[in-house]
């Protein structure tokens, strides 16, 4: 699907989708999913889709099955709710100075940014801190998250390839590192991986390398994305803004993100491959079929939600997709939740006021991404 990236909104195209064709098959063959019965039930039953669809290693999210738990349980541990509590500070530092830096000098009355940017830069200092990756390395992955965003909206397989090998020596230069270092390795997140114990073994090269690129190659954009959404729609939505800044309580400003989230979901798939036919609707999917689950599409189903823009946060909640649901179901949800609450809260209480800049117009990003590609803002003190 190509959209002029500057205008549209993907969002319309999809909704238009679910009420024509809600089950729907491309030129390629592959089927998308848009209605939120279907995706739920199509993420729950992981035994007619698949989730090996890739010829690479992807753990734990191209595996099925008691694989897939085993490598769950291994990498599930590393975001219990002790190690969150620990780290919330050091995330809370890192927004803190990051709105700091965009304000500017404490007499500059007002600021402009790009959420999206702005976002960009929050999880890649937030990804290096919780890792324990240097800092110095921030440039880089934030060039890196602009190529694989742009490979991406190109579709370009030689492009995409090239951004994913360049993400392989970003991560082997810290594993190599931490190796070479051996009994001086720094005492953190990576090098933990590194001294795992899986059912009696260490983790192979390959699978580290897997679960660092799934823990922060995907997820950088997509917090990035989440934020210029966040901030878009707290600058159209000032009273939202002036309700948080009076003080919220911690499980409903998370439910507030999350909402915001379901209207305007930036993480818009994930891919399955059936195994056996399945009927969906009026149609019938074969054996080995390619199939898309848009939960930007579910998140909007009015037979789920109504109106889909309506802002209900606990009435929505229980069938919000934001974070998938079923075997795959996100686990990093808490720490995406606890960076979306870092980042907002330091943006508020920073600031009287978030506004649209009048002068710049935001941009939508292209599918297979969501949400937007620029969000210009003026954050007034
Ligand atoms: C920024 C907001 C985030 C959103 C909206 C999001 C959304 C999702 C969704 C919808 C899934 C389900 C995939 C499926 O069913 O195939 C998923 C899975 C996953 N997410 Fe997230 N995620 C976010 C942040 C994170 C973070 C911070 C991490 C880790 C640091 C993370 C790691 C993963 C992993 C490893 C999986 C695969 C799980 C599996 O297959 O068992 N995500 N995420």
């Amino acid at each position: 699907m190509q959209l002029d990236a500057q205008t549209e909104d993907p969002r319309v195209s999809y909704d238009e989708r679910r009420s024509r064709c809600p089950v729907s098959r491309d030129s390629a063959g592959s089927w998308t999913l848009y209605r939120h019965d279907d995706v739920r039930s199509a993420a729950l039953d992981d035994v007619a889709f698949s989730s090996a669809t890739s010829r690479f290693l992807q753990v734990p999210n191209g595996m099925d099955g008691a694989e897939h738990d085993l490598f769950r349980a291994l990498t599930d541990r590393y975001f219990e709710p002790r190690r969150l509590a620990a780290l919330e500070p050091v995330l809370a530092d890192v927004a803190e100075d990051i709105v700091a830096a965009t304000l500017g000098a404490p007499t500059q009355p007002e600021a402009a940014a790009d959420a999206v940017e702005l976002g960009a830069r929050f999880a890649v200092r937030s990804a290096c801190d919780w890792l324990g990756w240097p800092r110095t390395h921030e440039r880089e992955l934030l060039d890196w998250v602009a190529a694989n965003r742009e490979a991406s909206r190109s579709g370009d397989l030689t492009a995409t390839s090239a951004v994913a090998t360049w993400y392989t020596n970003i991560i082997r230069s810290q594993t190599d590192e931490r190796r070479a270092l051996g009994e001086r390795a720094p005492a953190d997140v990576t090098t933990e991986l590194l001294g795992d114990d899986f059912l009696g073994r260490a983790l192979t090269d390959e699978e580290i390398t897997s679960i660092l690129r799934n823990w922060t190659g995907g997820d950088l954009s997509s917090m990035a994305l989440c934020i210029g959404v966040v901030l878009a729609y707290l600058a159209d939505h000032p009273q939202l803004q002036a309700r948080m800044r009076a003080g919220v309580s911690e499980v409903e400003f998370n439910a507030i993100l999350d909402e915001i989230l379901r209207i305007d979901n930036p993480f818009t798939s994930n891919r399955r491959v059936t195994t056996r036919e399945v009927a969906l609707g009026d149609e019938r999917i074969p054996a080995g079929d390619r199939v898309v689950l848009n939960w930007t599409a579910a998140n909007r189903d009015p037979e789920a939600f109504g109106d889909p823009d309506a802002f209900s946060p606990y009435l929505n909640a229980p069938k919000n997709l934001v974070y998938g649901i079923g075997r795959h179901v996100c686990p990093g949800r808490a720490l995406a939740t606890m960076q979306l609450r870092l980042l907002t809260e330091a943006v508020l209480y920073r600031t009287a006021e978030i506004l649209p800049d009048p002068d710049r117009d935001r941009e939508r990003e292209q599918p297979p991404a969501g949400g937007y590609a620029r969000v210009p803002i003026v954050l007034r003190r």
